[in-house]
């Protein structure tokens, strides 16, 4: 009897650890794959479907900064989604500011958040290429842009980024860029910034600045940007968007 009480609270306890030394993938798990499987199943509409129509309920029709509070409050108050989001975007602002990019390029559109973010900041004649693989979240985006009015300022280039970056030259005639925003999947940190290396897109002081270098991480995008004689390198410690576990975001200026 007494042994198989000891089994039990052992088994509990060991479950106890499981769960907190892979806490951050079950809040992720949850938030990701559990929450929005209801919700969808729910309202028939996606995730980001519904991120959408809250935009057209709640935003200012041309404010970009509206359209930015929105998706922010939507992601606390009801459901969280993978923008860069309040916190981390003050440290986007805050670089977008210091470089002032007239040609920025970013990796990963999602809903348009960031393009929303960075677009609003960018100096006169400046634009943005977005590239996006996934068709409807392209789509959401472009909508989200156009409430915010930034339509003339925003291209979203649909695809794998890949496939897009090789033809950045050629087919969309972008010669250099002078800043890249990394935020899509992690593993295509480091095989994409070659790509921008072997395509010539990279001038000498195009700043990278890559978004959850922490969490989920890309730890071997870290170790190749700051390892490497062609990049200088600054950490941004934050948290992760619309959560308190620890991120951070990486500068890495392009020296030629
Ligand atoms: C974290 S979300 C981007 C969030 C967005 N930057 C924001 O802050 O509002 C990542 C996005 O990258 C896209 N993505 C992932 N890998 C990609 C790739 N190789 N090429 C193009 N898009 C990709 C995903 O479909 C997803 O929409």
């Amino acid at each position: 009897m007494l042994e198989s009480q000891t089994i039990l609270i052992a088994g509990a306890l060991l479950l106890l650890l499981l769960a907190w030394k892979f806490r951050n993938f079950l809040v992720f798990f949850w938030h990701e794959q559990i929450l929005p499987f209801i919700k969808d199943f729910m309202s028939g509409l996606s995730k980001e479907e519904r991120i959408l129509d809250w935009v057209k309920q709640h935003a200012v029709v041309g404010d970009p900064q509206s359209v930015l509070d929105t998706i922010d409050q939507y992601c606390y108050q009801k459901e969280w989604a993978m923008n860069v989001g309040d916190v981390k975007g003050l440290i986007v602002d805050k670089v977008i500011e210091e470089v002032k990019p007239k040609i920025l390029l970013e990796l990963g559109t999602y809903c348009g958040y960031s393009a929303v973010r960075m677009a609003r900041l960018l100096p006169p004649g400046g634009h943005l290429f977005s590239i996006e693989c996934n068709e409807s979240f392209a789509a959401i985006a472009q909508q989200v842009i156009e409430v915010a009015g930034l339509q003339d300022k925003i291209s979203i280039l649909k695809g794998p980024s890949q496939e897009i970056i090789p033809q950045l030259k050629k087919k969309y005639e972008i010669n250099t860029v002078d800043m890249v925003f990394l935020d899509h999947w992690k593993s295509c940190y480091v095989p994409d910034t070659k790509l921008l290396e072997e395509s010539g897109v990279l001038r000498k002081g195009s700043v990278l600045l890559a978004d959850n270098v922490i969490c989920p991480g890309a730890p071997d995008f870290l170790e190749y940007v700051r390892n490497s004689q062609r990049y200088e390198c600054t950490n941004y410690p934050a948290t992760v968007e619309y959560m308190h576990m620890n991120d951070a975001l990486e500068k890495a200026v392009f020296l030629g």
